[in-house]
């Protein structure tokens, strides 16, 4: 949090929407559906891929955001396993971008500490997509600020039946498959997430009000928030008001509100999930 308002210039605009959040409160885990990159473009009478290449901005300034603010792990749908069902051309031109992403942003990244991972089936990605991606993860692997995941050939039910098979592999390589058996920590301990904190907070662009098979498992308490904001707007004001916003809400994990308890039995702590 310091960090970002050492940042901000004294009549910076965004200034007071940054002192408004309570540092203490931030979300540890914040992901983000970046939609409406084509609609963006078509609105200006663009190509489609236009609306891409303008959809890296903002992806540099969230992940700088970020890390400035002290938030802990940030996760971007960057492309769904849906998503090869798109023009050829179209899907090249992502593969494109990332690579300029990762080639533009490796020293900012390092500069701010910040260790990138990717996230979904990396195996189904042309080679030498994974070859940058592993090359971009062993060069941040030991930086110890923010953690981004790009979720990328990502799908949440793909998540599930992978970490389904590794427990059963595991099982199988062990000798005891018939005596396994399936508790929520045996699954989360083998998503692609394992070890993070599950979003606190789901931010979606472009005003449409789905899940797209994004995070499934782990967004089970996330709070929601949707921006009518095209991705390719998105800004550092756009961010923090959905912070703001995600500071305001009372949040239960299927308990009671604090003024329900009626100052009965309260534990001090919100974060009690229950089943
Ligand atoms: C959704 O908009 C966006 C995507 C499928 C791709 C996201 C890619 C980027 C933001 C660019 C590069 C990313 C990185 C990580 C460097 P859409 O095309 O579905 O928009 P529409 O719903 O308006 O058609």
């Amino acid at each position: 949090m310091k960090a970002l308002l050492e940042a901000l210039k004294p009549n910076d605009p965004d200034r007071s929407l940054a002192l408004s959040i309570d540092p203490q409160r931030l979300p540890a885990h914040v992901a983000i559906i970046m939609d409406g990159n084509g609609r963006w473009a078509n609105s200006r009478n663009m190509p489609r891929v236009a609306g891409h290449k303008a959809g890296i901005e903002p992806v540099r300034i969230t992940v700088e955001t970020c890390a400035r603010l002290g938030i802990q792990v940030l996760t971007l749908y960057a492309f769904s396993v849906e998503n090869w069902k798109r023009p050829r051309a179209e899907v090249d031109t992502l593969w494109r971008l990332l690579r300029i992403y990762l080639r533009k942003e490796l020293n900012n990244l390092m500069e701010h500490e910040i260790q990138l991972s990717a996230i979904g089936r990396l195996e189904g990605l042309p080679i030498e997509i994974q070859r940058e991606l592993h090359a971009a993860e062993d060069a941040t692997a030991s930086n110890t600020g923010l953690r981004v995941n790009l979720a990328i050939n990502y799908g949440g039910r793909a998540e599930l039946v992978d970490a389904l098979n590794v427990l059963l592999d595991e099982a199988r390589d062990a000798g005891r498959l018939s005596e396994l058996r399936i508790d929520e920590e045996a699954i989360a301990s083998r998503l692609y997430t394992a070890g993070l904190p599950d979003p606190d907070l789901l931010i979606r662009t472009s005003g449409e009000m789905r899940i797209s098979n994004f995070l499934l498992w782990q967004i089970a308490y996330a709070e929601l928030y949707v921006t009518e904001t095209y991705w390719p707007d998105f800004r550092r004001r756009d961010l923090l008001e959905a912070i703001v916003d995600y500071q305001k809400r009372e949040r239960r994990f299927g308990g009671l509100k604090r003024s329900e308890l009626n100052g009965k039995r309260w534990s001090g702590a919100v974060a009690v999930p229950t089943q």
